[in-house]
């Protein structure tokens, strides 16, 4: 089986790649991590990536005086490795839209809220706030425009009386743990593709 080359972008604790990393090691999964890249040197989710014997590349966004350059240089790591794919899994930049345009419809995002509500940060405060009976997950293709994007999977979790930002967030990230790997199987077995600006489904 040829598998989908991946690359998982990363900031901190790497529960995703987690999910991401153990869904890969099934034999018959159709997609394999090439790559885990991130923005921060001491990254947890790097050393999960290094235990498990997966190459990782950790460069500095502050080491460079704009977006784009910064982008380019994420961009020729992901070319070295022969990624294919991007899963964005808690990566906390911005991405410029050149680099989004050149990976178009090869590169999701899982954001811890049922899109499009509560986009950006703080999300499960966002939910609290509003008093929401129902919350989730997303994962969706990446597009300029900041977590939005055709959808992929969705999941929803119930938001609890007395729920704090932090007890949402945990019952929220299992059902991310779900959601992802199965997204990134419908992607690699060719059941969902982005065309234009619309997920299409197999
Ligand atoms: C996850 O909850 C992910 O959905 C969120 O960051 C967390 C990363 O956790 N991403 C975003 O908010 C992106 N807008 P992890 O490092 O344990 O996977």
């Amino acid at each position: 089986m040829t598998k989908l080359k991946t690359a998982v972008l990363i900031s901190g604790r790497g529960s995703n790649l987690q999910a991401l990393i153990d869904a890969c090691g099934q034999p018959d999964f159709p997609a394999e991590i090439v790559l885990v890249f991130s923005n921060v040197a001491d990254a947890y989710g790097l050393e999960r990536a290094r235990k498990a014997g997966i190459p990782t590349a950790a460069i500095s966004h502050r080491d460079f005086a704009t977006r784009d350059a910064f982008d380019m240089a994420m961009d020729a790591k992901l070319t070295e490795a022969k990624a294919e794919f991007i899963c964005l899994a808690g990566f906390m930049r911005l991405l410029s839209a050149t680099f989004v345009r050149k990976w178009q419809g090869r590169i999701v995002n899982i954001h811890p809220s049922l899109l499009p509500a509560f986009k950006g940060m703080h999300v499960h405060e966002q939910a609290i706030a509003a008093g929401v009976k129902v919350s989730g997950c997303t994962v969706h293709y990446v597009i300029p425009e900041l977590d939005s994007g055709p959808t992929i999977l969705q999941e929803k979790v119930p938001v609890q009386p007395g729920d704090t930002a932090d007890t949402l967030a945990a019952r929220v990230l299992e059902a991310e743990h779900r959601i992802y790997p199965a997204a990134l199987k419908m992607i690699a077995e060719g059941r969902v593709r982005l065309e234009q600006d619309r997920a299409i489904f197999a």
